[in-house]
Order: C-alpha cells, then sequence, then structure tokens
C-alpha cells in the first residue's frame, strides 16, 4: 500500500515508482492537468493526474479536501520555475498512475491548513482529530513522545524502577480538590484520584525499592490556566538514603541531557540556586524568570518619615513592602502605557502604579518626570536614585501595599515590561529555588497550610522549634524553575512518626483526623522507614516550554478547556438515573438527571 510517507520523497526517489497514503489537502485544476497536493504525518507532495488516463482522471477530478486517498505514480523534477523551496518536496513531483480512493469527507468545519485564522478552540478542540493532522501539531506530539522515551531510557539505565501506583485511592493533598469516584459496593463511600502519587511512592520506599520512577496521570480540581490542566501528566521519582544535592543531581542531568539531545540547547554545566527570600525580594516571585534583567528594589527605609502617606504607611509596616523596579529605556513610556500597566497592576491588587521618569540627572529634580516628585523632600529622591542606580531615560515604578501585593504586582509587570520592551538577555533560563519556608498562614481561614505538602521534612528536625515559631521554619523543598514557569519540585520528607504527628497537628489536623486521613502512613513510618526524597516534573509544562507552545493544552493530545469540560466528548455529562441509583447517590437539581428512555 505504501513505500514512502509523502514529506520523505526527494529527488533521491526520481524516476523511481512510488506507493503513498495520504489526505487531500488542495486540489487544483489546471488546463487539463489536475494537481493535488497530498498530506500525511510527514509533510505534503504534489501529485499529477494526466487526462489520458480517462477513469482515472475522472475520480481524480472528484476529490475535495480531506478524501483519503492511496496512489502509486513515478517521482518526476518539477518544471522550471514551479519548485517551491518552502517545501521539502518542492523540487518533485509524482505523477500518477493509480489511484485508490478509501474515504470520502463531508464538508469540513474549518481548514486544516489555515489552523491560524481557525476558528475558535472549542471548534478546534470538538474535532480534535482534524486539528491533529496537521504536521506540526503532529511534530509536537512526535516531540513529546522523544522525551518521555528518553526519560525512560535515563531512569532505566540508572537503577529505577518503574511501578504503577493507584488511581482508585484517598485524597493525597497537594493543595487541590479531589476528583471523587463514587464506589458502587461500598454505597455513600468514594475513592479520590490522586493529585500526585506522594504518599505511594513514600511507601515503595519503605518497601525498600530504593529508586521509583513513574510517568503518571495526576488529577487536581482547581482554577485552570494555561499551565494547568485537570489531569496532566508528571515524572515522579523517590530515592531513598540521598541527599538533596544527589536528588537534585538526578533531575538537572535529566533537563540538560533533554535540552541537549533534544533541542540542542547547552544548559549551564551547573544551574543556578536562589533562596525563596531572595527570589522573593528580588523578582517578587518564587518562580522568577532569569532571562529578564530587571530586579525589584527595597526602598521602605527610605520612605519612614516621608509626608506622602501612600509610602509612608506601608514602609512603616512590617507585613508590607515599598519597592521601586527601574526600567531602562521607559521613560519613553507614553502616558497611556503607563496608564495601561497601572491597570495591569490593579489585577493583582494594587491600588496604583507611582513612577519616575528620568530625563536628565544633571538638572536634578528638574530633569525628573513624575506624579510624585512634588511629594517627596529632594534628599529621600536623590537617595531612591541612588539606591536604583538610575540613569538618563529610564522609568522607575514603584509598589507600596502589603507584601503579597507588592510582589505579585511588581512580579508581573517586570515580566509583561520585559516581553514589552524586549528585554530577554537569553533563550533559556533555567534555576532551582530552594529553602522555602515550611509553612504558609493563611490568614482567611486562620490556620497555617504547608507550602509544599505535609510530608516534606523541615530544615530542622526540632519539634519545639517548629512549633514555636511555624513562619520563619524552612524546609528541605526544591523547585526547578525554568524561563519562569515551576516545571519541577521535590523534598526530603518526613520520616520520622513524631515530626509527621507534629506538623499534622501545626496544620491544624486533629489526631483522630490525622488517623482517619493518614493512619497507613503513620504506621508506616513506625515500621523501618528510611529517610528518602523526591520530586516530580510537569511533563507537560516541560513540552510546552520545550516546543515554544504557548499552552500545555497545545502539547496534550485531548485536552480540557478553561472550564474543565471536553468539546470532542461532552465530558463531564449526565448518567442514567439507574447508574446513579446503583451507587446509592441522588442529585439535588432533579432535572439535570437523564432519566432512561423507557425507564
Ligand atoms: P507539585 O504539586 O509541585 O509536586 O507538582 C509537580 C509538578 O507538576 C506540575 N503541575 C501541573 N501541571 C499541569 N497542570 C496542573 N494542574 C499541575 N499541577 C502541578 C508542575 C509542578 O511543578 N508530589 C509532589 C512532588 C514531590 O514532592 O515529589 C508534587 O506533586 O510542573
Ligand atoms: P494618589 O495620591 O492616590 O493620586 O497617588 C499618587 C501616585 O501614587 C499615583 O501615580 C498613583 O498611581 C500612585 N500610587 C497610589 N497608590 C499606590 C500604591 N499602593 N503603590 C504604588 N503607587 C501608588
Amino acid at each position: 500500500m505504501r513505500t514512502f510517507y509523502c514529506g520523505q520523497v526527494t529527488e533521491q526517489q526520481l524516476t523511481q515508482t512510488v506507493a503513498l497514503c495520504g489526505w487531500v489537502q488542495r486540489r487544483r485544476d489546471h488546463g487539463g492537468v489536475i494537481f493535488v497536493d497530498l498530506r500525511d504525518r510527514s509533510g505534503l507532495v504534489q501529485l499529477v493526474f494526466n487526462p489520458d488516463q480517462a477513469d482515472m482522471f475522472s475520480l481524480a477530478s472528484e476529490l475535495r479536501h480531506e478524501f483519503v486517498i492511496g496512489v502509486k505514480g513515478s517521482v518526476r523534477l518539477r518544471p522550471d520555475g514551479t519548485q517551491n523551496t518552502n517545501l521539502a518536496t518542492g523540487l518533485i513531483e509524482i505523477v500518477v498512475t493509480e489511484l485508490q480512493l478509501f474515504n470520502r469527507s463531508e464538508a469540513l468545519p474549518f481548514q486544516i491548513a489555515e489552523h491560524s485564522t481557525v476558528s475558535s478552540e472549542e471548534v478546534r478542540l470538538k474535532y480534535r482529530y482534524l486539528d491533529l493532522r496537521r504536521p506540526e501539531v503532529y511534530q509536537r506530539f512526535a516531540f513529546r513522545s522523544k522525551v518521555t522515551q528518553a526519560m525512560r531510557r535515563y531512569f532505566d539505565d540508572a537503577g529505577f524502577m518503574d511501578v504503577e501506583t493507584p488511581m482508585l485511592t484517598k485524597a493525597t493533598p497537594e493543595g487541590a480538590r479531589d476528583y471523587l469516584v463514587p464506589s458502587r459496593v461500598h454505597p455513600g463511600e468514594f475513592y479520590a484520584l490522586p493529585q500526585s502519587p506522594q504518599l505511594f511512592k513514600q511507601l515503595l520506599m519503605m518497601g525498600g525499592f530504593d529508586r521509583y520512577y513513574q510517568i503518571v496521570k495526576c488529577f487536581r480540581d482547581e482554577d485552570l490556566r494555561a499551565d494547568r490542566q485537570p489531569e496532566f501528566t508528571q515524572l515522579d521519582v523517590e530515592m531513598s538514603f540521598q541527599t538533596e544535592a544527589q536528588i537534585q543531581a538526578v533531575l538537572e542531568t535529566l533537563i540538560k541531557q533533554l535540552f541537549s539531545d533534544l533541542l540542542h540547547v547547552e544548559l549551564p554545566a551547573v544551574l543556578p540556586q536562589l533562596t525563596y527570600a531572595e527570589a522573593m525580594r528580588r523578582f517578587g516571585s518564587d518562580k522568577p524568570d532569569l532571562r529578564i534583567p530587571l530586579e525589584l528594589v527595597d526602598v521602605a527605609d527610605l520612605l519612614q518619615s516621608v509626608e506622602f502617606n501612600v509610602f509612608a504607611a506601608p514602609a512603616n509596616n512590617p507585613n508590607c513592602r515599598v519597592a521601586a523596579l527601574r526600567v531602562p529605556r521607559g521613560s519613553d513610556l507614553s502616558r497611556k502605557q503607563i496608564d495601561d500597566y497601572t491597570q495591569y497592576v490593579s489585577i493583582f491588587g494594587a491600588k496604583g502604579l507611582a513612577y519616575i521618569k528620568v530625563n536628565d540627572l544633571a538638572q536634578g529634580i528638574a530633569g525628573l518626570q513624575s506624579p510624585i516628585v512634588k511629594f517627596l523632600p529632594e534628599e529621600v529622591i536623590h537617595a531612591i536614585l541612588q539606591r536604583v542606580k538610575a540613569e538618563n531615560g529610564d522609568v522607575i515604578f514603584f509598589g507600596a501595599d502589603n507584601t503579597k501585593i507588592v510582589n505579585d504586582a511588581l512580579g508581573a509587570l517586570r515580566i509583561k515590561i520585559g516581553h514589552d520592551l524586549q528585554l530577554l538577555t537569553a533563550e533559556w533560563a533555567a534555576l532551582w529555588v530552594i529553602d522555602f519556608p515550611m509553612f504558609d498562614f493563611d490568614s482567611k481561614e486562620q490556620r497555617w497550610s504547608a507550602l509544599h505538602h505535609p510530608f516534606t521534612a523541615p530544615a530542622l528536625d526540632d519539634i519545639a522549634a517548629l512549633n514555636a515559631d511555624p513562619g520563619t521554619c524552612i524546609s528541605r523543598a526544591y523547585d526547578l524553575v525554568i524561563n519562569g514557569v515551576e516545571v519541577g519540585g521535590g523534598s526530603i520528607r518526613i520520616h520520622d512518626a513524631h515530626l509527621q504527628s507534629a506538623v499534622f497537628a501545626l496544620l491544624g489536623i486533629s489526631e483522630s483526623e490525622a488517623y482517619a486521613k493518614f493512619g497507613f502512613l503513620l504506621d508506616a513510618l513506625k515500621l523501618g522507614c528510611p529517610p528518602h526524597g523526591g520530586f516530580a516534573l510537569g511533563l507537560d509544562r516541560l513540552v510546552m516550554l520545550m516546543t515554544g507552545a504557548s499552552s500545555i493544552r497545545d502539547v496534550i493530545a485531548f485536552p480540557k478547556t478553561q472550564s474543565a469540560s471536553c468539546p470532542l466528548t461532552n465530558a463531564p455529562s449526565l448518567v442514567d438515573a439507574a447508574q446513579l441509583r446503583e451507587l446509592g447517590i441522588s442529585v439535588k437539581q432533579k432535572t439535570l438527571v437523564k432519566e432512561p428512555a423507557h425507564g
């Protein structure tokens, strides 16, 4: 049936007879000759039908978009002036001698070739299989497959064992809501789909497996974004008797190999490490994009006694921050652009965006343009300019509010301006963020929550110190960040039952609740648990970055929309009343339940 893929026929096959299969991308009738662009996953090739074979020619004239055909024909050079240098097969064409029509196609909801102008994503996802026919889409999945193959080779070679963990399980807390699955055999009871295999991989270490990996689906019911899906894939790893440096080296070496082998990009021999505190201070983010050469600079100490209360109040409040962001070449920004940035930071809660344009330092205050200099003493302004190392042509933006708002607002502004003004200094910037706090205070719920997950070990095995000041405790967690995206994270785990119980208690989980939810873990910790740790890497995010895709939806074959639904299958959907009865479930809004046709 086939001797070549369409995109692979070249001058090397001149005068040979080849057999090709694929989809009709385009048909053109040209003065008695029919040209067809035939497409398969490898690309396009041009077919030529001559009128001398009348039956075949007549069938060829019926061909329409996406008809599926097989042809045999001989390869010849295209006549001078008709070559297409944009196409791998652009120097040749196939003079068809046999045509077989496998299948017709009805009119398409969108043209396969012209994706960029295509309709909504909703429509593309509804007909995802049409979208997948486009070679550039296929290429992304071929790349993803190469990544997972390389990962498996890497871990197999290093003595890791691939072990599957349950999908029908108990809640594994990673900070999202669970997807629940009702049990028919135990009415009223539910399994949870795993948010990650976290507890099972720890139990495998307790089982003595020593080195585990798995490429595994995880399920999280959370607000979706471009880099978040309700089901996504992790490369999940756990190791016993290893330090965090050893575990990080396993991931770092893998990432460097993937970039080198698949993208021919050499990442630095040693990736930089930033502490969480430094990342927040300099970049306002725990996943800083280091391609952007802009940094936040603290100026609160200079503003504590000014009369301008927008700055003075937060400057004197320990829960607040006043920071400056110097943008070189920013003094060209128009009033409108600055208004737009002010609007942008308001998304993050900022109440304004004060700025100073530095037109000419030699002129002193007269060389500055700003809505706030009139509120500030001259020596304070000079001290700020000196602190941020201002130069002519800069604009300096200010954030003054509670620390989270300032970090979120200026952190996001830094990235936006970096892209808008094309300030990126490199194509790739990978780094580790380390020394995360153990706990985060949830002021709404008035309790501590785990910043990573509750099984992460504290830097100091000291229960008294933990309880004395949870907010200052550092954990043994680490995140891998590439180009401002958190691609992976992990930690050394707690391997001591008392410490684990103390952390549960600190998180407000009572002893009985801890036993109900994690009793199996607490038991296992008392029955010979080795020190252990690991990490998980977001496969979809990594492939998104490496293929230059703008969303993880582009690298997932059948993704969900922003509202967690699948336009292709219409999941989630109503179920039969009988099915619900069997599960002992009644749905409050009865009209939503479909009665069987003859029920
Ligand atoms: P964490 O929750 O950080 O750690 O997840 C690891 C990585 O998975 C990716 N990721 C996601 N990707 C797409 N959609 C989502 N909704 C989503 N959520 C997370 C991110 C993230 O860095 N058990 C721990 C790992 C460990 O401690 O070993 C865990 O799951 O790239
Ligand atoms: P106002 O006195 O409110 O008119 O603000 C004067 C300048 O300070 C304006 O440029 C505002 O955008 C800016 N501003 C107001 N609140 C803040 C804030 N919390 N952080 C940074 N700039 C602010």
